[in-house]
């Protein structure tokens, strides 16, 4: 008979004919860990990106929805955002297109669908419910990881080119219970005492900004009289912790760390579609592969070998 353990490493579904998890090379990741282990837990902070990598690829065989794609408010709006979707979308993974003219694509595509969301009159009752409603569930094994790292004291920030305010909505909703160590750097709406939305604040993350910029938007935000408004300050939280752990599911997600000066890092990639496109690509890029929308338990029990 299979131990649990194994049972959790066994692929049920057979979505590929992958093991759950694959290192590229083990030698370099050794190496890594001991170094990190040999800095403690104190120089660690953990960077991961949300949609596909804390959340689950397939929720019970359905395609899981981003924090974009869940939103659903006024309709007639939530039909324009999805046609800037389909006019925008090919642009973002055109592989023809130079980068900074897709970035002034993206910055287009993220002003205008937030704008929609304003003139549509998002209310954030609509957000509660929308989230309630949603295709949507994290990775097996988020709780245990948030636990571990809270106990560790180890940082974790999420960046993500979607929408804060629906992300900590989906915590709140899934754990049940607030985790100190995590903040999450992603758009931060701003709303009346209505609960209406009114705009967002700093400056829009998008999907190359996100890649290329990360930390430096994760900084403080300060308004003209140099206030600071809201709390998308994740940078306080891991300053001076030049080890890192990056969990993403998109090549470009290596890039959240690009900000970062660091000594070490250690990078899990969840490879969601075309495994066998793909599989050799991500065992170079990242020092730990997971498939089959694998849980997250690879992730932890490193995490506790570097403890
Ligand atoms: P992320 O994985 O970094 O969070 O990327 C955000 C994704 O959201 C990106 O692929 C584009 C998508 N998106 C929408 O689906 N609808 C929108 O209105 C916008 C602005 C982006
Ligand atoms: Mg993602």
């Amino acid at each position: 008979s299979t131990s649990s353990m194994e049972q959790h490493y066994m692929n049920p579904r057979m979505t590929t004919p992958y093991p759950d998890v694959i290192i590229g090379n083990p030698v370099q990741l050794e190496k890594k860990k001991q170094a990190i282990r040999a800095a403690g837990l104190s120089t660690l902070q953990v960077i991961a990106d949300f949609d596909m990598t804390l959340t689950k690829y397939l929720v019970d065989g359905v395609r899981g929805q981003s924090t974009h794609a869940l939103l659903k408010s006024n309709p007639v709006y939530d039909m324009k955002r999805h046609e800037l979707f389909e006019h925008y979308y090919p642009l973002e993974i055109s592989p023809d297109l130079p980068v900074d003219e897709k970035a002034k694509y993206m910055e287009e595509w993220w002003g205008k669908s937030h704008a929609l969301l304003i003139e549509g009159g998002l209310n954030y009752e609509s957000i509660i419910s929308s989230v309630a409603k949603a295709t949507i569930s994290f990775r097996d094994g988020i709780t245990q990881f948030f636990e571990t790292l809270d106990e560790d004291g180890v940082p974790l920030l999420i960046f993500s080119a979607g929408l804060a305010d629906i992300i900590e909505e989906v915590l709140r909703q899934k754990l049940h219970r607030v985790f100190p160590n995590i903040r999450v750097v992603s758009n931060r709406m701003e709303f009346d005492g209505n609960g209406d939305l009114t705009g967002f604040k700093g400056r829009t993350i998008h999907v190359l900004n996100k890649n290329e910029h990360a930390l430096e938007l994760a900084a403080p935000l300060h308004d003209d009289d140099g206030n600071l408004v809201g709390d998308n300050n994740g940078a306080a939280i891991v300053e001076g912790r030049s080890n890192v752990l990056l969990l993403g599911d998109h090549l470009g997600d290596l890039g959240m760390s690009d900000g970062v000066d660091y000594d070490n890092r250690i990078s899990v990639g969840f490879l969601n579609e075309n495994a066998s496109n793909w599989l050799e690509t991500y065992k170079e890029a990242f020092d730990i592969v997971v498939l089959n929308d694998g849980s997250l338990k690879p992730v932890i029990e490193l995490v506790k070998e570097l403890g």
